[in-house]
């Protein structure tokens, strides 16, 4: 599995979002350690705050089947037919990512491939409340 092709499955799940009303769709596709890949897409709501980002979708699926474990993960967003803007994670996303992933997650966007501490060098995580 290449970047390009998880990033190419990130464009496909976002053809399932449903956004009424920002009109933004968003697809993610995330690598499981085992090799299987969790699309996902944004989710909204009449009651805003009540959306699911895309990336939650996709890892709320993966460990609901019992995978914790995780590579890589590509996120594409776009209000038209264009992915090449990159739509980096949202603050929410890239908490509940950390949760499970470590600071090396690859993130895979339009413009390239980072990691998961290039966007949250400083996580709040369970050793902080010992
Ligand atoms: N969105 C995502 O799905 N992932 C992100 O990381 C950023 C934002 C969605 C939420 C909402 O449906 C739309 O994009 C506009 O914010």
């Amino acid at each position: 599995m290449t970047n390009g092709e998880l990033f190419s499955m990130a464009v496909k799940a976002a053809e399932n979002s449903y956004s009424p009303y920002s009109k933004f769709r968003v697809g993610a596709a995330l690598l499981a350690a085992d090799g299987r890949i969790f699309t996902g897409c944004n989710i909204e709501n009449a009651s805003f705050s009540l959306t699911n980002c895309a990336e939650r979708t996709a890892l709320f699926k993966a460990v609901s089947e019992g995978v914790r474990e995780f590579k890589a993960i590509a996120v594409a967003g776009s209000s038209t037919e264009d992915f090449r803007k990159p739509c980096q994670p949202c603050g929410a996303c890239l908490q509940v990512l950390s949760e499970f992933c470590g600071d090396d997650l690859i993130v895979i966007l339009s413009n390239g491939f980072f990691k998961l501490s290039d966007f949250l060098p400083l996580r709040f995580g369970a050793e902080n409340m010992k």
